[in-house]
């Protein structure tokens, strides 16, 4: 997760016009979608919503299930990426090729867009005709009746997410240990996601779902032993340059003995 929020060197009113942009531009979008859906209801715009419900499918059963699926293959990818790129950024593999700001900034967004697709996987799945799951079930691992441990292990995961991504914003308050205490939690919600997906998911049995899994795991798995043995050594030349340090302070502070 990011440590940094970028230090913009852009005047306040470059921020603000694109604040006001961005605002117009959602604020816009909403309008219209609010207007194009307000008309569909309407006798004139009956054929439109008929064609575009074809188009998308969204009048059979199976419509839901498509989207809660590709969300939730979409949200493993990113949330994957996120971690991925996380755990690549203090190796300085980046260095020279990407803005130290930009690669904190992209982890950062890529983590929330990935929670972003969690919740439209899980907001879809309420929805859904066939197999529709309640809040209690969304939200209390292993009470669904659907592949319960498998769908609880992705409800965990999506908590250790949520927590570490907070902890993120929280950094200040609780101190540079306990958010990397908290970030290390990705991993284990990674497992939780991989082993939801894995086996929860309708897609698991196509080669490219299978390609997938073990593609991303093996890269995290070589990620987080390289990771490991890379902490272990930076800490292993800290300590010898610390006793380094020390024993040069005492000696210059011995004091010089005369020789007769
Ligand atoms: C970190 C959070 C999560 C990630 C990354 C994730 C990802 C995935 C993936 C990749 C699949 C397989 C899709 C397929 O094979 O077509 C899946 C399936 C599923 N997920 Fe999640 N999920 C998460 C959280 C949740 C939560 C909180 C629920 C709540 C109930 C949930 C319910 C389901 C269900 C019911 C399926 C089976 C859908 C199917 O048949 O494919 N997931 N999820």
């Amino acid at each position: 997760m990011p440590s940094t929020i970028s230090a913009s060197k852009s005047n306040p009113y470059t921020q603000w016009f694109k604040a006001f942009s961005a605002m117009t531009l959602a604020g816009g979008l909403f309008v219209g979608i609010m207007i194009a859906l307000w008309f569909m209801q309407t006798p004139q715009g009956a054929p439109v919503a008929y064609s575009l419900q074809s188009l998308f499918a969204m009048n059979t059963v199976q419509a839901w299930w498509y989207i809660t699926r590709a969300a939730g293959l979409m949200s493993y990818f990113l949330l994957w990426l996120s971690m991925v790129w996380g755990m690549v950024i203090p190796t300085k593999f980046f260095q020279g090729v990407v803005e130290g700001t930009f690669a904190y900034d992209f982890h950062e967004f890529l983590s929330l867009l990935g929670l972003g697709f969690v919740l439209l996987h899980v907001i879809v799945l309420m929805l859904d005709q066939y197999l529709p799951f309640s809040i209690a079930e969304i939200t209390i691992p292993f009470i669904d009746s659907y592949r319960p441990l498998w769908v609880g292990l992705g409800i965990i995961g999506f908590y250790l997410f949520l927590l570490v991504t907070v902890t993120f914003y929280m950094r200040r308050t609780i101190g540079l240990k306990a958010f990397r205490a908290f970030h290390v939690l990705s991993i284990v919600g990674y497992l939780g996601a991989t082993l939801h997906g894995l086996f929860a998911g309708t897609d698991s049995a196509l080669p490219v779902a299978k390609f997938l899994y073990a593609g991303t795991f093996l890269i995290v798995s070589f990620l987080t032993v390289y990771w490991l043995v890379f902490g272990a050594l930076a800490k292993r030349e800290q300590a010898s340059a610390e006793a380094a340090r020390v024993m040069a302070q005492r000696r210059a502070h011995r004091p010089r003995q005369s020789h007769r």
